[in-house]
């Protein structure tokens, strides 16, 4: 069944194969992602969630297939076309990756300046407030990383990601290691950032929680393939085994 959607598609992977020797971990797998619109990526451990995510960054050159990101394949693309779109997509890593020896100031700008994107002191200073209210932590920026809970780094992490007013947003495992409440505000805010800026979002997540509460859809990664594609209401009431071991 095809679901009609208005809004364009921004990122579609198609057909992807990925192997790594007998180990065949990505095989024929295909999803389209659009605009103002959040996809969970469920797998389980080992599936090849972050391979896909790896492949669709660049970091990994997959087997065969194609990744179009903003109407452009990325395998054809030129390593100047390559920095200009990666500065298009925002990448929320499970660790956070702050820089622990700059304050929060400093880690925010330090995106601006790797993509060499030139500002003013106060267009600067406007943007990081900014991106500081969008996670509700405006009150950090003089704190260094080590001040802050694990649910404010990755609110930081998160605002220094929105600095660069990305059309994507990759997020691996958002609340992973966040008590419920921290993980529930974090899941809040990434649906007030789609609202906000219409972007489209892929999330990896094993908190079903987060797959509930997030997901406009659900891609459910099984033996390399795009096993089942729906929301995440149509796939509980779903009676295939394979599909109903994620609600158990
Ligand atoms: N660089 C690599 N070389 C060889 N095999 C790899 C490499 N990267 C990943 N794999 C294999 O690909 C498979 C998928 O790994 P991946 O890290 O994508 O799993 P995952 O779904 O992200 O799991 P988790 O939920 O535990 O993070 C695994 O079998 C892994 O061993
Ligand atoms: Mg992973």
């Amino acid at each position: 069944m095809s679901i009609e959607k208005i809004n364009p598609v921004v990122l579609q992977v198609s057909n992807l194969k990925k192997r790594f020797g007998n180990n065949i971990v990505l095989d024929d797998f295909s999803f389209e992602l659009h605009r103002n619109e959040n996809i969970v990526v469920l797998g389980k451990s080992g599936s090849g969630k972050s391979v896909l995510i790896k492949c669709i960054i660049g970091l990994m050159k997959p087997d065969e297939g194609s990744i179009h990101i903003l109407g452009k394949e990325i395998s054809q693309m030129n390593a100047e076309e390559l920095d200009k779109t990666r500065a298009k997509i925002g990448f929320l890593f499970q660790s956070n990756a702050l820089y622990d020896s700059m304050t929060v100031r400093e880690n925010l700008e330090f995106p601006l300046r790797r993509h060499w994107i030139k500002h003013n002191k106060s267009e600067m200073d406007q943007l990081i407030k900014q991106a500081l209210a969008d996670v509700k932590l405006t009150h950090t920026i003089d704190m260094m990383p080590s001040e802050l809970s694990g649910g404010m780094r990755k609110r930081i992490a998160l605002a220094r990601t929105l600095i660069l007013k990305p059309e994507i947003i990759l997020y691996d495992e958002p609340t992973t290691g966040l008590d419920p409440i921290t993980a529930k505000e974090i899941i809040q805010l990434i649906n007030e950032i789609k609202i906000k800026y219409k972007t489209a979002s892929l999330i990896i997540s094993h908190d079903m929680n987060c797959v509930k509460l997030a997901s406009d859809f659900v891609v459910m990664l099984i033996d390399g393939k795009c096993y089942a594609y729906d929301t995440y209401t149509n796939l509980k009431t779903n009676k295939d085994k394979n599909i109903l071991q994620f609600f158990e």
